[in-house]
């Protein structure tokens, strides 16, 4: 059996003022009717039932703002946030106890934009292949410029798309990414994967004997008769804080990549929403109550009031209730100083 795992608890705050704490940017419908989460899901069809689909986020979420995102799903639901390690591993054990035999598991980011439905698909096919054989399998995207919110894989130099993994570096710094990049042969890292319930659960207890104690305990108590969701209730706040990228990625000698030209993008930022959004002939991302005359490569979002602009060039205005967002077109990164002031200043 093939299940899906949709990791969305993250707190996303590059999108901000529309992404905050209480709707993260995997809730918010950037450019459509389905939010980002919703999408995930659907590009899963037909290779994973939405009833084969689960998602993994924050209790809050459930009863918040986000509840009708999250409504009708399988869900799996986190008391505190413990970065991505806890929430795969308890994934893979409510998964794997539940299931008649031993299921591969997709384990998908909410916040992910992919263009390329079938070219996707048939990533994940071979994926599930290679996972199949016991192998931790992750995708490799060709990078760009040297990213330093990304992890770096390096691959044997091997025929076809498939290859194993040498190295696995997360999150870089500047000059070891700029070096990689030079270097060749590194991919990044898309935060998707996919593995055999036993196999991650294997790696886990080897890597991350932490977050392994809580597991065998929570399976101790589930196996004695007690409901699932309130074993992980109990026991969650006792996981470490810890990413499946440091945890086991960089870690185990079971990885193998596969290329993936999917039309991937992380929307990391204003910038990015802009660069994927459709065009309209002067180049503005323009949605909203918003009324633009002779504006040119401007991404002006307005949830309410009326936002009118004569003669922008290169500018990001994104108008919320309570917060209005003005940047110049290619400084978006820089939102993250503004959150960080605001979370001082609070
Ligand atoms: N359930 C749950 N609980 N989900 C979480 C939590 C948590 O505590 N923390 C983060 N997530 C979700 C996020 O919502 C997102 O969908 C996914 O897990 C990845 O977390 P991020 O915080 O966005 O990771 P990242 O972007 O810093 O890095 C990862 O993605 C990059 C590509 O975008 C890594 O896998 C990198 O190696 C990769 O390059
Ligand atoms: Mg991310």
């Amino acid at each position: 059996a093939i299940k899906a795992v949709v990791l969305a608890g993250g707190s996303g705050t590059r999108l901000w003022p529309l992404s905050r704490q209480q709707l993260p940017k995997q809730f918010l419908r950037l450019n459509g009717e389905e939010s980002m989460l919703g999408a995930t899901i659907s590009r899963l069809s037909p290779l994973v039932d939405r009833k084969d689909a689960w998602v993994i986020t924050g209790e809050a979420h459930a009863t918040g703002e986000a509840f009708s995102e999250l409504e009708g799903l399988n869900q799996i639901l986190e008391p505190c946030g413990r970065n991505t390690a806890p929430a795969v591993a308890v994934s893979a054990a409510v998964l794997s106890d539940f299931s008649e035999e031993d299921p591969v598991i997709i384990v998908l980011p909410a916040d992910h934009l992919i263009t390329k439905k079938e070219a996707f698909q048939a990533c994940l096919q071979q994926a599930v292949e290679v996972a199949q054989a016991g192998h931790l399998v992750t995708f490799g995207l060709v990078p760009k410029t040297p990213e330093i919110g990304f992890g770096y894989v390096q691959a044997e130099q091997s025929e076809g798309t498939i290859h194993k993994v040498m190295r696995f570096v997360e999150k870089p710094n500047l000059a070891a990414a700029k070096q990689m990049l030079e270097e060749g042969g590194y991919y990044w890292n898309s935060g998707m994967f996919v593995w055999k319930g036993s196999v991650i659960l294997e790696e886990i207890k080897e890597h991350l004997p932490d977050v392994w104690q809580v597991v065998e305990r929570m399976r101790a108590r589930w196996q004695a008769g007690e409901r699932w969701q309130e074993v992980v209730r109990a026991e969650f706040a006792n996981m470490p804080d810890i990413s499946i990228d440091y945890g086991v990625m960089e870690k185990s000698s079971r990885v193998m990549l596969v290329e993936a030209d999917i039309g991937w993008s992380d929307v990391g930022s204003w910038d990015a929403v802009h660069e994927i959004a459709r065009h309209d002939e002067n180049g503005n991302d323009i949605s909203g109550n918003v009324l633009a005359i002779d504006c040119k490569n401007s991404l002006l979002r307005s949830e309410g009031r009326l936002l009118a602009a004569v003669g922008l060039e290169d500018i990001i205005v994104v108008e919320t209730p309570d917060a209005i967002l003005l940047a110049k077109s290619g400084d978006s990164q820089r939102v993250k100083e503004i959150v960080d002031a605001l979370k001082k200043s609070n």
